[in-house]
């Protein structure tokens, strides 16, 4: 049997590592709670961890503003507390990816500091700066996309400097191969320490059009949305970095490279896999992530993110994570459907990542204005509320702060804590913590599911999904009433012997010779 590496068979786990358990009393989650809960994870049965950034930071964009990409933030730790979180995990079979932000540093970081110190220091070319137009006019339209301009003015240097997020994330300039050569030594070095990969924030932005041209209007509803972003990302010579990255990590078995591309557009994110499949190993999917909850919206979603991917590239699915609103919120805070999303989530052909507190149905917290730290939220309250809400403390338990800090913490814990919580959940046998970790389980224990084809079925029901999963002899049938009543759908006469697998009990779903009657967003796994 051909061997599958971990990243494709497993499902990973991403951790906000502010907010998952708080050890040293300051309100603030570090690395040892990560450690003294990875027996946590591995009853869950996750096979890696993302943790989000965990390097010195001034933390203007909480750690995706990077000011030395070789250390730990010391709110987190240390690195001998890395060193032993990476011991545990390997102990555990759980691999660890790093998120780097590598478009841009912190405007702390000693290479900006040294970059805007003169025209013609050493570092002069790092960053991309530009001359301003006549009248002192910035040098292009371009926006940033966390609001207003993309460039700022430097007295130092008389010139702007461009940032495509906040002014203090300055962007590097990828064209200059001593700033690769850096870069690549930064993915090496924690290679060797023995991370098992990255994800790669915002790859799409890396490269900008060399002649810094302005981008071309289009209607929209924000500025940012007003522009055609031809020119300040997804540059087509970026796919060229993609490859060198992919290749650099060859040198070193299994180790991953996974990118944001913040993209609606698949067809875009499905580039960054490159034309041979030989550019990153994987890539978000934020078109599947911004489905309305309707059946035929995902189906379309998912059939086109197959299609552009082909057998060649490898699919990844996500719902939730630290920059949109919680899906448990936007699917209308509704356990049973959560059910019947984490059932799509943990079927389909491709590696499935969980938000932490998801397994538990964590819902999108309230942030009242005067809490609000997401630079987002700041800027454009009351329209926009920011990314505070779906980053709130870890519901460990019905205790103080939910047993996520002795301390203030620092975001309010979301009001539901006593309710909704872990140690609630883990007494009760029917609770979403134990569907989760059954359904993981299964999922680890079952070819179809890690490694099998993905076919949808016509059953004449636009409101459920249905498709078949199948590798080798095992077939599996996954049935999903995505809406809140009873449903039919009629299954294709070669489908007889259907045996329910998952969930054990109450899965909404009765034969009827050849129909299937489904009760409001039932549910199930069949074994052909
Ligand atoms: C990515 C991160 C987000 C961050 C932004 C700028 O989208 O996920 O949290 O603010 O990049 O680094």
């Amino acid at each position: 049997m051909e061997h599958q590496p971990w990243w494709q068979k497993g499902v990973i786990y991403q951790i906000y590592p502010r907010s998952f358990l708080d050890t040293t009393h300051n309100g603030v989650g570090d690395l040892k709670g990560i450690i003294k809960k990875m027996d946590y994870l591995k009853e869950l049965g996750v096979a890696g961890i993302w943790l989000c950034p965990i390097f010195p930071s001034p933390m203007y964009d909480f750690g995706y503003d990077t000011s030395d990409y070789y250390n730990i933030e010391p709110l987190f730790g240390s690195m001998e507390v890395f060193d032993e979180l990476l011991l545990k995990a390997r102990e555990k079979k759980i691999r660890i990816l790093l998120d780097l932000a590598l478009n841009h540093s912190s405007h702390l970081h000693p290479w900006f500091i040294e970059s805007s110190s003169s025209r013609d220091n050493p570092k002069a070319d790092w960053y991309i700066w530009a001359e301003p137009r006549l009248l002192k006019r910035r040098p292009n339209n371009w926006k940033s996309v966390f609001g207003g301009p993309a460039w700022s003015w430097s007295e130092q240097r008389k010139q702007f400097y461009l940032h495509s997020f906040l002014p203090e994330q300055p962007d590097l300039n990828w064209r200059n191969p001593e700033v690769k050569k850096q870069i690549f030594k930064i993915l090496r070095s924690w290679l060797e320490k023995g991370v098992d990969g990255f994800r790669l924030d915002v790859v799409d932005f890396y490269l900008k059009d060399e002649k810094l041209r302005s981008n071309p209007y289009c209607p929209g509803r924000r500025p940012y949305e007003m522009q055609k972003h031809i020119f300040d990302k997804n540059r087509p010579e970026n796919i060229e970095i993609m490859k060198e990255i992919r290749n650099l990590l060859e040198d070193y078995p299994e180790k991953i490279a996974l990118g944001e591309v913040a993209e609606r557009n698949a067809k875009i994110a499905a580039s960054y896999y490159g034309p041979e499949n030989d550019g990153l190993h994987i890539n978000f999917n934020f078109n599947f992530l911004e489905q309305p909850w309707k059946a035929a919206a995902f189906k379309k979603a998912i059939e086109e993110w197959e299609g552009l991917l082909g057998p060649e590239n490898w699919p990844v699915y996500t719902l939730s994570n630290h920059d949109v609103p919680r899906h448990f919120t936007r699917f209308g805070n509704c356990e049973a459907r959560a059910r019947v999303a984490a059932t799509l989530l943990l079927t389909l052909r491709g590696t499935p990542f969980l938000y932490y507190g998801e397994e538990i149905g964590m819902s999108q917290g309230k942030i009242p204005r005067f809490r609000i730290l997401d630079p987002v939220g700041k800027r454009y309250w009351p329209f926009h509320h920011g990314r505070d809400g779906c980053r709130t403390p870890m519901q460990w338990n019905g205790y103080r702060n939910s047993g996520f800090s002795s301390a203030n913490p620092w975001l309010p814990v979301n009001q539901n804590y006593k309710e909704v919580n872990l140690a609630a959940q883990k007494k009760d046998p029917n609770s979403l913590f134990h569907f989760y970790r059954t359904l993981i389980t299964f999922r680890n224990n079952s070819m179809a599911l890690q490694k099998g084809e993905i076919q949808f079925l016509d059953i004449n029901n636009p409101q459920v999904l249905a498709f078949r999963r199948q590798y080798e002899l095992e077939k599996l049938l996954i049935i999903l009433n995505f809406s809140s009543r009873k449903q039919t759908a009629v299954l294709p006469s070669e489908l007889s012997g259907l045996k329910l697998v998952f969930p054990e009990k109450k899965a909404g779903i009765e034969r009827q010779k050849k129909q299937l009657n489904l009760s409001p967003n039932g549910l199930g796994i069949f074994r052909e």
